[in-house]
């Protein structure tokens, strides 16, 4: 058997907003020597725009289907992706997965169930919708030069704070907009709580730097707190409260990890990066930085990414894990210092962050906020009881 095949047909698991969406991209391009033969839902009986013979609800109809070379699995379960992506590789058929949490929580197992099979697994559209940032980190950026990755891997909370910021629409009106539109996780906590991109960044450690990280060990800290005294702090500085993950390596081969909203300034090029677009900065040793940017959710930019990773593998692409097989990967660590803005509401919480120094400090009867120096590792022993509060922080720089 030839190590790859040119023409693939396509098992499809989901048919949600990317699924769908995908079939009319794969419909709309003619070179694409891709077919969906069979799709497989929960619910096969509900009314589809396509014939119904193309539906089934018993994943083994696609599993065992000798035919069908490629798997394409755009379900929301990651539990249920899980098995499916696996059972897939063991049939000796090839995936294509957008799942970012089954990706981020089984990473080293999926790697070495690649190797064992012979099977690729590819997922450029679990981070980033269009951008193609993965193949980018993978192919592109194959030195260990690389110093860190800065993103808006949301789209959803990049949406929000966009409505928020410029049209003064109130965080309901945004984030339900932002699922009327297909943007949002069906449990949109996923997104405002930055779960979602603490898949995708780690995701991106892993080819950035064949960095494993545990997604929830990570610092994660959302947009679902922010109030109308954050919006005012960073207007009357000029800045844009962006939603950020950023990887960024340190002295002694270090690698931190964090997810939190950034309070960018006009120098930041993520400070333009508005609504459900994506924006990543990568910076390394000898070119300083370089920019994508992209709509990072809705269903046709994430089914393109999708299509295109089908296409790549009709010339047989597969990712090889330079980072992790070519060079010692740095290892996680936390000392890296950041600025912090920390705006609550309660005197009680003011010691919730320990702060080296603080430069400012705001305090009156309804809120108050102080903007110092701490580190993540002090951020991480806090992180728990920061949530669930009515509080807010952002850092304006890593030191
Ligand atoms: N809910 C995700 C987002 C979809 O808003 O970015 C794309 O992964």
């Amino acid at each position: 058997m030839a190590a790859y095949e040119r023409k693939q047909t396509i098992g499809l698991f989901g048919f949600g907003v990317v699924g769908e969406s995908l079939y009319h991209v794969i419909s709309r391009s003619p070179a694409s020597q891709a077919e969906i033969k069979r799709i497989c839902i929960k619910h096969a009986r509900k009314e589809r725009s396509l014939p119904a013979e193309m539906f089934c609800s018993d994943a083994g109809e696609i599993i065992g289907d000798a035919e069908i070379n490629l798997v394409v699995e755009l379900i929301d379960d990651p539990e249920k992706a899980y098995e499916i992506v696996c059972s897939a590789l063991k049939a000796g058929k090839n995936v294509v997965s957008g799942n970012k949490k089954m990706l981020a929580a089984n990473m080293d197992n999926l790697i070495r169930l690649q190797e064992e099979t012979g099977m690729a697994l590819l997922y450029d559209a679990s981070a980033c919708g269009s951008i193609p940032v993965i193949r980018n980190l993978e192919e592109y950026y194959d030195t260990d030069l690389l110093l860190s990755i800065t993103g808006i891997l949301n789209g959803s909370s990049n949406y929000i704070l966009s409505r928020a910021f410029h049209n003064d629409a109130t965080y309901e009106e945004a984030l339900a907009k932002a699922r009327e539109l297909g943007f949002a996780e069906s449990n949109p906590s996923l997104d405002v709580d930055g779960y979602d991109a603490v898949y995708k960044l780690s995701i991106l450690a892993q080819h950035g730097f064949g960095v494993t990280a545990d997604p929830d060990k990570l610092f994660r800290f959302g947009i679902s707190t922010l109030d109308r005294a954050d919006i005012r702090f960073a207007r009357e500085r000029g800045y844009r409260i962006k939603p950020v993950a950023q990887a960024v390596k340190y002295s002694g081969n270090r690698l931190a990890l964090f997810v939190m909203p950034k309070m960018a300034g006009p120098g930041d090029h993520i400070y333009n990066v508005e609504d459900e677009y994506n924006g990543v900065v990568i910076e390394g040793t000898f070119y300083d930085k370089q920019f994508m940017f992209g709509k990072g959710a809705g269903g046709y930019p994430t089914g393109s990414s999708v299509l295109s990773d089908i296409m790549a593998r009709t010339h047989g692409y597969r990712y090889e894990y330079k980072k992790r097989r070519y060079f010692t990967p740095p290892a996680e660590g936390s000392s890296v210092k950041l600025e912090v803005y920390f705006r609550y509401n309660k005197p009680e919480q003011s010691n919730l962050i320990d702060f080296e120094s603080i430069s400012e400090k705001y305090i009156t009867s309804d809120y108050s906020y102080v903007v110092g120096i701490t580190s993540l590792e002090k951020l991480l022993v806090a992180r728990d009881k920061l949530y669930g509060q009515p509080l807010f922080l952002a850092f304006t720089r890593v030191l």
